[in-house]
């Protein structure tokens, strides 16, 4: 079969008599064999076998866990290719789902794209009777035994080797998925970039975690950059990592890190960017797009940790942020008062529900910031912002898709888009970013 797309999943599709068939590991241009598996009427999954043919934008994966790892879609993807397969998944998002013709403009990638994460969550787990410790394996709950990772900070690999080799010694238990037994269910390690340093979460299903003191001496003997242990207690059946419950145990509070100019305390439980390089050029585009003088109010809505509002605050008038998250509204407030911003507030609660509101308060609003979650805007958000007559808003989307739908919505509102500047925030990953500037014309 020979590829012809690529899923916003990183699965490679073709078609084998009229069917469309998705493949894992495929690229569009590659002529593969393989097996069909998952046969359904209209669509069907096939097991790469063999690549016939390859792409000219094949490259063997530099990554030795790359084929089973579920942390990577396009290892075998050339970089600057996966760059202009992000700007297409955009253009086709706009024109397919938005009915929109709009200027994309050319993806802007990393100079080295490796080592840029600073945040791993790790399940941990028991397979044929060894301790394993990594990352899921793509599309299943077998965990791939880390040896290394390519766009982890090194120092989040050297750790998480420390705290397996620990847990291994000390004969910590980890979870059992299956049986909801076992003690240990992650590690989550974030790294600060600016900082050099190091922080872990360790989630266990039960309220203790066995020979605590011990790791812990262990591991800060072992990795000098860490600077803080938390533990949190998640006892539910449950996907989601982190229970509701999480403590300091050792070193700091927060982790400190900074983009440009503005420094942040992140806590365990909250939002952060998890490439700081790219966040940097993120938030500039945000800001050049604004072009703020320093009288505007400007919003900042699903603010997370603030991060965006704050590095806008000084060429602001007024800065409000809206978080569903508490802790992160909290984490928010602390950023504000560390880098001595007395122009920004926050407030807790869903934008479309706190937006009404906060306009009516503030009365005139000339700028709003949105970066919502995959699933895009509420529509209530979009009208109020039209309803308020917002002049300038700038849109930061991890979706294409829900990007469209709502771009679409405002263009309907009287807005019109300006150009589409996809950013690129995960190297080796099917995930899109991108920046767009929306201005009232109507
Ligand atoms: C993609 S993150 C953006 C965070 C932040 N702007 C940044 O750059 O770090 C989306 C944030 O929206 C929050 N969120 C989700 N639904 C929301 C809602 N209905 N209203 C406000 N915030 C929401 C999430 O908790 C998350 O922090």
């Amino acid at each position: 079969m020979e590829i012809t797309g690529l899923t916003h999943e990183g699965f490679g599709v073709g078609r084998v008599n009229d069917r469309v068939v998705f493949v894992p590991q495929a690229i569009p241009g590659d002529q593969v064999l393989l097996r069909l598996v998952h046969v359904k009427e209209r669509l069907s999954y096939g097991d790469l076998l063999r690549v016939v043919e390859p792409s000219q934008d094949r490259r063997k994966p530099s990554c030795p866990h790359a084929e089973l790892c579920g942390g990577c879609q396009l290892q075998h993807m050339e970089y600057g290719a996966q760059l202009s397969w992000k700007r297409q998944q955009v253009v086709d998002a706009l024109a397919r789902l938005g009915k929109l013709s709009v200027e994309v403009l050319p993806t802007i990638g990393m100079q080295e794209p490796y080592h840029y994460r600073n945040k791993a969550q790790l399940p941990l787990g028991r397979q044929g009777g060894e301790l394993v410790m990594g990352f899921f394996q793509k599309g299943s709950h077998r965990i791939v035994d880390l040896s290394t990772c390519e766009i982890q900070h090194p120092l989040i690999t050297t750790l998480a080797l420390a705290v397996k080799k620990a847990v291994q010694e000390l004969g910590i238990e980890p979870y059992d998925e299956q049986r909801h037994r076992g003690v240990l269910r992650h590690a989550v390690i974030r790294a600060s970039f600016s900082k050099d340093a190091l922080m872990l979460t360790l989630v266990t299903r039960t309220p203790e975690l066995p020979q605590q003191a011990e790791l812990i001496a262990r591991l800060s003997k072992e990795v000098p950059n860490l600077v803080s242990v938390a533990h949190n207690i998640n006892p539910e059946v449950t996907n989601v990592i982190l229970g509701k419950e999480t403590r300091i145990v050792w070193g700091a509070e927060y982790l400190e890190d900074s983009i440009g100019h503005v420094s942040y305390a992140i806590s365990p439980g909250s939002f952060f960017q998890v490439n700081p390089a790219q966040t940097r050029v993120l938030y500039d585009l945000v800001r050049q797009n604004l072009r703020l003088t320093g009288r505007e109010m400007v919003l900042d809505l699903y603010c997370g940790a603030g991060t965006i509002g704050l590095y806008l605050a000084a060429q602001a008038g007024k800065i409000v942020g809206v978080e569903t998250v508490e802790a992160a509204v909290q984490d928010a407030r602390r950023n504000a008062d560390l880098n001595g911003i007395a122009n920004a507030d926050f407030y807790l609660g869903r934008a479309e529900e706190v937006l009404p509101r906060l306009i009516k308060d503030y009365k005139k609003v000339d700028a709003a910031v949105v970066d919502p979650p995959r699933k895009g805007c509420d529509v209530a958000v979009l009208n109020a912002l039209a309803e308020a007559d917002v002049p300038a808003l700038v849109y930061v989307s991890c979706n294409p898709a829900t990007l469209a739908r709502d771009l679409s919505h405002l263009a309907g509102l009287g807005y019109g888009v300006g150009s589409v500047q996809p950013v690129d925030m995960f190297p080796w990953t099917s995930h899109v970013e991108s920046v767009t500037m929306i201005s009232r014309v109507k």
